[in-house]
């Protein structure tokens, strides 16, 4: 059994199926950039891409991960470098505390991945499943927008 975790072919092991995906990729994985913030499905600070779709990982078990793509925060960089969307984070000051920005990051991805013009409306839309407590999202929203000239 395997998945494709952050690009990698990763083998999982029978008995890792029914531990919860976060706990996984967190203390398996050493992936701590996935937050567990209420760990019942509802902050969104959990969110992962599986085959580019957001999910909640503490709402999943590992079994939902095999044969799939498993996207998490730390592969969304390559070769040491930030994608632009997380640059665009950091330049429109996006980030404050910074729990919910992975899980925000990733569900701003898996929009532009499928739409790489959205509307305002279409990004909040989007985020709506992702909380954060401090920065009152138009920074966040605005920093989704500008880095739409990165997809085609
Ligand atoms: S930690 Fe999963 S939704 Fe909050
Ligand atoms: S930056 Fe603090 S929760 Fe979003």
């Amino acid at each position: 059994m395997q998945a494709i975790i952050n690009r990698k072919e990763i083998k999982i092991k029978k008995c890792d199926l029914d531990k919860q995906l976060l706990t996984f990729i967190r203390e398996d994985l050493n992936l701590t950039g996935t937050k567990n913030g209420c760990n019942i499905g509802v902050c969104g600070a959990c969110t992962v891409l599986i085959n580019n779709e957001p999910q909640r990982s503490c709402k999943l078990k590992v079994s939902d991960i095999i044969d799939k793509e498993l996207l998490t925060i730390e592969g969304m960089s390559e070769n040491n470098d930030l994608h632009p969307l997380q640059k665009s984070f950091l330049d429109h000051d996006a980030v404050q505390c910074g729990f919910c920005t992975p899980g925000m990051v990733l569900t701003a991805h898996a929009l532009l991945l499928k739409n790489n013009n959205p509307t305002e409306a279409e990004v909040r839309d989007a985020i709506k499943i992702n909380l954060c407590r401090c920065t009152g999202y138009q920074q966040i929203v605005d920093s989704i927008i500008s880095a739409k000239r990165f997809y085609k």
